[in-house]
């Protein structure tokens, strides 16, 4: 999971391609480089750390000058971030860079050094670099052909040949790959932001389809060298999408924009009051024949499918099973011909999902596919797919992504619950007119979040914190855990309110951070019980609460109130305040909120 870009054209590359890095960041940031033809030679620089660790070696060592070149910027995943193992990697005639993993790499390394080939770095893409090398016969296109027929794993190539100055190459694999085209100029990129600056046309290449780039020409070429005809796409986003726009980081941004982002996945979803979906291949009688589904995902995008679990449990009555697509794959899963996978991810790349996807449909289960990436691998493999419409979600940390997600159970659970009749006609019209209003509800309890920040400088220096919570507020405490965890580093379990006494329980003492969350009625007094019992064993809670319920305020040290709206909407404006909490805490704390640790957006490996 890094990020590739590649620019020829007639300006000065190095300035584009670290551009394009800098919005791509999202995807890996360890280290970064670029190799750019100067005077028909090619210059590599590159640098372990940020982006701008890269510009300062430059800044030394002198901006490569040239018209064409590729960029990369990488988490690592074959070699420890360094220098050496930065990309781009070279041999002799050519430099390359790489998104993906080369499974057989320690089989074509021990090949490639009894031919005499030295390595320096302990990358796998190295091996690549040295491959090509050794295939090269003066013509690019047999020699990639060549290199592809021999490596194992997934790839996106992008690829520089020092006989071949001004020409870009590149050919992928299970990993992402579009073609910008500008006037006079061309691209390569993992992901659209990182040409939207320059233009907005591009083309998504297919599985090992090869590239041919000028600057003038974009030529995409089967294996049997035959010039493919594609459909050029506009993206529909515009440059701010990318950009942050004046606020302090794309977290921040990212939260506010859940109301835009769900009125856009919603309202076009909703005709005459009823939910309609808009997806030939989910056909009504499809539909009516689905006897249990399973939700497959990872991380944010799984937790998007606890709340569907229940939404669909509740309003459909069929048995839901969600997922780790990374169990799921491994599990010789129980799948009849009964059964709807629905696979859930924001990215459309990650791996795990990926694989569950093909694995469901290998037994000839229909897929669908939650989607937020146009024309993403999951995207493309499903047999049906529903697009969730958040824009680039560029803070590592989902959370409008997350939003759309369940905006799309909601849909999906009353479209079912119309076909299987399980709720009336009048319920549904209701259900959908509630969807449509929460827009409005999430921007007014937006502006109202300003306690938030207090409720961080009081927990900032926790080292570990409990979410508890039960049924829907359960699955919403695991969302609201892993958002703490991943970008604030504080330790946080979410439990199942009535499941800390068999065991957890011991691990509260004074002055423990409890955020319980309470917004269900029928579960309200159990919940409270549950709270006492950690208050009288020290913990300092803070408890969110649905406003309609009347709370004796000395239960908790601190207490939020969420507007009401209907019970199983109670998730969509609770998370708010609780991807608050963890942003804040972050900043608080001076952590690196877009960009956490060892994280990286788009996990492309297993
Ligand atoms: C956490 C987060 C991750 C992703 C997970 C799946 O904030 O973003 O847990 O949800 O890696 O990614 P997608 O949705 O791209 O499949």
């Amino acid at each position: 999971m890094c990020g590739i870009v590649g620019y020829v054209g007639t300006k000065n590359s190095a300035e584009i391609l670290v551009d394009g890095l800098r919005k791509l960041e999202y995807r890996g940031y360890d280290s970064a480089g670029i190799a750019v033809f100067e005077n028909d030679e090619i210059k590599v620089c590159k640098a372990k750390g940020r982006l701008d660790d890269l510009e300062e070696k430059m800044s030394v060592e002198g901006v490569p000058q040239g018209v064409c070149g590729i960029g990369h910027t990488r988490w690592a995943t074959h070699g420890e971030p360094s220098d050496i193992n930065s990309h781009p990697h070279s041999s002799k005639t050519l430099s390359i860079v790489h998104n993906g993993i080369i499974e057989n790499y320690i089989e074509l390394k021990a090949k490639l050094i009894k031919k005499g080939y030295v390595f320096e770095s302990q990358t796998d893409t190295e091996v690549v670099a040295k491959l090509l090398d050794y295939y090269y016969d003066g013509k690019p296109f047999e020699t990639i052909k060549k290199v592809i027929g021999a490596v194992k794993g997934s790839y996106a190539l992008g690829i520089i040949f020092k006989d071949f100055p001004n020409q870009l190459f590149a050919v992928r694999k299970d990993s992402p790959l579009i073609v910008g085209v500008g006037e006079n100029e061309n691209f390569i990129a993992s992901d659209i932001p990182a040409i939207l600056k320059y233009t907005n046309k591009y083309y998504l290449i297919d599985e090992n389809e090869i590239v041919i780039l000028t600057k003038d020409n974009v030529s995409i070429l089967s294996l049997d060298q035959e010039a493919i005809e594609k459909e050029l796409f506009t993206a529909t986003w515009d440059i701010e999408a990318a950009e942050k726009c004046g606020y302090a980081h794309f977290m921040l941004k990212e939260i506010f924009e859940q109301p835009e982002a769900w009125n856009k996945t919603v309202s076009p979803r909703i005709t005459d009051g009823f939910p309609n979906l808009d997806v030939d291949s989910l056909t009504d009688e499809l539909l009516k024949g689905v006897e249990k589904i399973h939700i497959v995902a990872c991380g944010t995008a799984m937790h998007a499918g606890m709340v569907g679990k229940n939404v669909i449990e509740s309003m459909v009555r069929i048995p839901t099973d969600v997922c780790i697509a990374s169990e799921f794959r491994y599990s010789n899963p129980i799948l009849s011909k009964k059964d709807l996978v629905i696979i859930i991810s924001q990215s459309g790349e990650t791996a795990d999902t990926l694989a569950a996807l093909r694995l469901a449909k290998q037994n000839g289960v229909h897929t669908l596919a939650v989607v937020n990436v146009v024309g993403s691998s999951i995207a493309r493999e499903a047999d049906s797919v529903i697009y969730t419409w958040a824009g680039p979600e560029i803070a590592v940390a989902s959370t409008k992504a997350y939003m759309v997600q369940l905006s799309v159970m909601y849909l999906f659970a009353l479209k079912l619950a119309l076909v299987k009749g399980t709720l009336s006609e009048d319920k549904v019209r209701e259900y959908c007119g509630a969807l449509l209003d929460i827009p409005q509800k999430m921007s007014d309890l937006l502006e109202k979040c300003e306690d938030i920040k207090y409720f961080s400088s009081r927990f900032q220096n926790a080292e570990n914190l409990f979410f508890i919570g039960r049924g829907l507020d359960y699955a919403l405490s695991l969302e609201a855990s892993l958002k703490l965890k991943e970008i604030s580093y504080i330790h946080s379990e979410a439990y199942a309110a009535g499941e800390l006494k068999h065991g957890t329980i011991s691990l509260i003492t004074d002055n423990i951070p409890v955020i319980a969350i309470a917004t269900q009625e029928n579960l309200y007094e159990k919940t409270i019980s549950n709270i006492k019992e950690v208050a009288t064993r020290g913990a300092k809670v803070l408890l969110i609460v649905n406003e309609a319920f009347e709370v004796d305020e000395s239960i908790a040290k601190y207490i939020f109130k969420i507007p009401t709206v209907d019970a199983v909407l109670m998730p969509v404006l609770t998370i708010i305040p609780l991807q608050l909490f963890a942003y804040y805490t972050s900043v608080l704390k001076g952590c690196d909120v877009d960009k956490p640790r060892n994280l990286a957006k788009s996990v492309t490996v297993e």
